[in-house]
């Protein structure tokens, strides 16, 4: 892993992938004798774009509203408000048949890499598996040099296809995922706290591999986290969520040096340290949410080149 900050963040030419004014509400709905449901507001307004080759973190506390928002990329959910475009295109709402050609190109990780696998199903067959479903399998040979070189390029031995994920760790099974997810060559990944399961000692491994293939296939992320841990080793740019709302978006650089709301201050500080003498002088700043909650006609203000902080 690298110890310096990626400050070379992608920028030009237009975002692959940009989502405006995104709002998510669950609830609300109108009782039969009488008042409505409570509303839940899990996305509130929400607007970011991701330019190609880059990986925007996205870190907030659990229930923040970090997974919906990788979901509605995704279109595996619809946006109560908000549009979301992919290559300039708006493909908000799309019906099944018009997402298929998207589908190949973005795909999605989950965080817990043994409830996605098939337990009885070969891992190579799950990870050639895409191949099947959009017709691209060829002959059976073909097919099982492509998946050979997928395991090759998660750094997963070839022999290892014909096993099942009981006989795997747990950051193997996670590289067994990855395989899968860019068997289609996609352009883009929502990688949905794809280490927060995994040993500190694994973690670094898989940030590791993202970072590989980033380099390789010139993947972007939309990488979530519940902090900032190993966002700093990953992430190009980085945005805060609370509550639904982007409190803070801007280069990693400028997250993690010069922290502008009080909510990433209190990420930051949440952070170990590896030196002892360091880590026993930290002390975690607390920040209390509902003291804190952002208003309705809050909006996000430039502070710095990039960098957009939420005030009032
Ligand atoms: N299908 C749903 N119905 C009702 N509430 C939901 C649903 N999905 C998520 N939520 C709520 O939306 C909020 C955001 O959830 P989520 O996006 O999963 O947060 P995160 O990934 O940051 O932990 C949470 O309060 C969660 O309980
Ligand atoms: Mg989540």
């Amino acid at each position: 892993m690298s110890d310096t900050l990626s400050t070379t963040a992608p920028q030009a030419g237009s975002p692959l992938v940009s989502v405006r004014g995104l709002s998510k509400h669950y609830g609300g709905e109108r009782r039969l004798l009488g008042g409505s449901a409570p509303l839940l507001k899990a996305v509130n307004d929400v607007s970011f774009e991701i330019a190609p080759g880059e990986t925007l973190g996205l870190v907030g506390e659990s229930g923040s509203g970090k997974s919906t928002t990788g979901r509605i990329l995704l279109q595996l959910e619809t946006p109560t408000a908000g549009n979301i475009a992919f290559r300039g295109q708006d493909i908000t709402g799309l019906s099944k048949h018009a997402l298929k050609p998207y589908r190949r190109d973005m795909q999605i990780i989950f965080q817990d890499p043994y409830a996605s696998l098939s337990p009885r199903m070969q891992v190579g067959e799950f990870v050639g598996e895409p191949f099947d479903v959009h017709g691209l399998s060829g002959s059976r040979s073909e097919r099982q040099d492509r998946v050979a070189s997928l395991f090759r390029k998660v750094g997963l031995d070839p022999s290892f296809m014909k096993r099942y994920p009981h006989e795997f760790s747990g950051g193997q099974r996670q590289r067994v995922n990855i395989a899968r997810a860019i068997a289609l060559n996609p352009a883009f990944i929502v990688a949905d706290e794809p280490i927060t399961a995994l040993d500190v000692s694994i973690q670094a491994q898989i940030v590791n591999l993202f970072q590989d293939l980033q380099d390789e296939l010139g993947l972007t992320y939309l990488f979530i986290a519940h902090d900032l841990s190993m966002i700093r080793y990953l992430c190009h740019r980085v945005a805060v969520m609370l509550r639904g709302r982007i409190v803070e978006i801007g280069p990693c650089e400028a997250i993690f040096d010069n922290p502008q709301h009080a909510y990433t201050r209190a990420l930051l500080s949440a952070i170990p340290v590896p030196d002892p003498d360091i880590e026993r002088s930290r002390r975690p700043l607390s920040f209390d949410v509902n003291a804190n909650l952002p208003s309705e006609e809050a909006v996000l203000r430039p502070v710095g080149d990039r960098h957009f902080v939420l005030e009032g």
